[in-house]
């Protein structure tokens, strides 16, 4: 069931806000609502530490690192638990992107997200936090 609600907003602020979603090409601003309260909703999920959230962690490092692809693959080993699914692709001859997907309980993705990233040789790592959505109108 859809509620209304109104909301009382600076003139500066909401002009502002209206600027965001005209750039990122929302047709209304209940819509961009719903998706800040839906991404706050993720975010609180997270912080919690419990119940089950999915996510990925995207890493780009170079393959000629010595023990480096060992050493990921091993940290991936020991978490199959989490991880769905590996992408593996080769930006230059010796770049290469990889995203992990995970799902399980937000303590456990972050660890795991935070160990591959820090792994010595990885240039840039990321963790992206999201939701399964079951939970989630
Ligand atoms: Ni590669």
């Amino acid at each position: 069931m859809l509620k209304r609600f109104g909301v009382a907003v600076d003139e500066e602020l909401l002009d502002g806000f209206d600027r965001l979603l005209a750039s990122r090409g929302y047709e209304n601003r209940s819509e961009a609502i719903r998706d800040l309260i839906r991404d706050a909703l993720v975010q609180r999920d997270w912080r919690s530490g419990t119940g089950e959230v999915a996510g990925a962690v995207v890493l780009v490092y170079d393959h000629r690192r010595r023990e480096l692809q060992a050493t990921l693959t091993k940290l991936q080993h020991q978490a199959h638990d989490l991880i769905i699914s590996t992408m593996h692709a080769h930006l230059d001859h010796d770049n290469c992107i990889e995203v992990v997907l995970l799902r399980g309980s937000p303590k456990e993705l972050q660890r795991i997200g935070e160990r591959l990233i820090a792994t010595r040789g990885v240039k840039h790592g990321r963790v992206v936090a999201t939701t399964i959505g079951a939970r989630l109108p």
